[in-house]
């Protein structure tokens, strides 16, 4: 860690002691960055910091954001444009960290004169120190990546994390260098959580009435490979629905490279895991995914397909997709439009292009002009769109099983469920039967959910 002189002009952070106070968390970005942001929360609790209830009455305000776009960057920058518009009424620590801060470190102290602290995703096991420098009037940088065999996985949990569903990471780092990819620079080497930390995590989330567990990582599929002795990702899912409690098993993000025949085989075995997989393919090209630098053809990411529905028939996925990669050529991104009809995506996040600082795919040249590159992603967007709208229509009539989330964002008196393949089922009922499974009959099919009405509670035999 690096800290700045204090700067006697600077009268805008707390007094050197405070104790606590109200922290306001703007989260950007992946499920990552969505647990870290639980993680801070968990450790700078013991510090007496509570969520403020909006930004303006906040005496700490971080932004754990994301870099994976240039889009994602411009979203950071207007946020901090209004959160240090905040430093002019009241005493008040502002941090940046997550995959910017890193990437930038200095840069975006130098950009932005009203930041106090700035730490890459390897500072969120010491936010509690960091912030207590901050406090007193230093301009904080931590932007070191921390020792791989010894990685700090925090192990507090998110005071927050008691919903129906929460995540777990089991490794952190990435490994692979896909040639647009700026996570390896952002996050650093891959380092594979102890299994018996991620089992203690679940148990203690399962305690708290979690009934859905999503374990993260970016390539969960090379979990413990590095390790001796540990158990590989198959193994751990294993361990994982053992725990008392769990109920469904998800995780993201799988490498199609990296699926061995032994996740595959969890799939016959274990119960608990969901008939959903969110498997990332980017392109339907060979001659794309090789400059990617993705190490699997279209055929290949076929035949895994194959396997996995070979073994749970009803699995259904989606799948992320980057066009306008340096070089697709009108050929290349039909191979793309191709493939979503071929596996029959049920849904997918796609993109275009967005070119990253210190990639690899910077020194291909061959650039596809932005017009083309956002012409093919309406295009594919809407197939897209057409095809899960096909996919929730198919279960019109149907009965399904769903886990309730919690009582529906939109309309009062509607609660929101889950199957198991990922359908949100929509449908009147009362909020108590969150974290229950029931079975309910699909009324009508839309783009991203289905209405229903319930038939009755599955673990009662009654009422709904
Ligand atoms: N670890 C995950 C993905 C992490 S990033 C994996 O390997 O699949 C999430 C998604 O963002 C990627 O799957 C990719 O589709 C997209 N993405 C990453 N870098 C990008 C870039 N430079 N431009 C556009 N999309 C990008
Ligand atoms: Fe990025 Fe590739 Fe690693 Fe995913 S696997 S985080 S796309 S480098
Ligand atoms: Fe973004 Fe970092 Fe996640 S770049 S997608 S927050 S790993």
């Amino acid at each position: 860690m690096r800290t700045l002189p204090p700067d006697p002009d600077r009268p805008d952070a707390t007094p050197e002691g405070a104790v606590g106070g109200k922290v306001w968390f703007h989260t950007f970005g992946c499920q990552m960055n969505v647990y870290d942001t639980g993680k801070m929360r968990a450790q700078l609790a013991a510090d007496g910091f509570e969520d403020a209830q909006f930004p303006e009455e906040a005496d700490l305000i971080l932004l754990n954001t994301c870099s994976i776009r240039e889009k994602a960057v411009a979203k950071m920058d207007s946020a901090l444009g209004h959160y240090r518009a905040l430093k002019r009424d009241k005493p008040l620590v502002l941090g940046v960290a997550g995959c910017v801060a890193q990437q930038e470190g200095d840069a975006l102290l130098r950009r932005w004169p009203e930041l106090d602290l700035v730490f890459g995703p390897d500072g969120v096991p010491h936010v509690r120190s960091l912030v207590q420098r901050a406090r007193t009037g230093q301009r904080v940088l931590d932007v070191d990546f921390l020792d791989l065999e010894t990685y700090p996985f925090v192990a507090e949990v998110d005071p927050q994390a008691t919903g129906v569903g929460a995540f777990v990471t089991i490794q952190k780092g990435c490994d692979n260098k896909c040639t647009f990819c700026i996570v390896p620079t952002t996050r650093g080497a891959e380092a594979s959580r102890p299994s018996a930390e991620i089992v203690e995590e679940v148990r203690a989330l399962a305690d708290r009435g979690v009934v859905e567990i999503t374990l993260i990582g970016q390539n969960v599929n090379s979990y413990g490979l590095k390790v001796p002795g540990e158990k590989r990702f198959a193994e751990l899912l294993y361990a994982v629905a053992e725990v008392p409690g769990v109920r469904r098993i998800r995780y993201t993000t799988s490498h199609p490279r990296d699926m061995g025949d032994d996740v595959v085989q969890a799939y016959r075995d274990l119960p608990q895991l969901a008939s959903h997989l969110h498997l990332p393919v980017q392109s339907g090209s060979n001659a794309v995914l090789r400059r990617m630098k993705r190490f699997y053809t279209r055929e290949r990411y076929l035949e895994v397909v194959a396997a996995l529905k070979a073994a749970r028939p009803d699995l259904t996925l989606t799948t992320d997709v980057i066009v306008g990669f340096p070089g697709e050529t009108e050929a290349d991104f039909e191979q793309t439009m191709a493939l979503l009809d071929e596996v029959g995506f049920v849904g997918s996040f796609s993109f275009a292009y967005s070119p990253r600082p210190g990639t690899p795919a910077l020194r291909l040249g061959d650039p596809v002009p932005a017009e083309v590159a956002s012409a093919r992603l309406t295009r594919f967007q809407d197939a897209q769109r057409a095809r899960s709208l096909a996919w929730t229509r198919s279960h019109e009539g149907t009965e399904l099983d769903v886990l309730v989330e919690g009582p529906s964002r939109h309309d009062e008196g509607v609660i929101a469920a889950r199957s198991s393949t990922g359908l949100m089922v929509n449908f009147p009922g009362d909020e108590a039967l969150t974290g229950r499974e029931v079975r309910v009959r699909v009324t009508r099919g839309f783009t991203h959910s289905a209405r229903g009405e319930a038939l009755h509670d599955r673990e009662e035999g009654a009422g709904g």
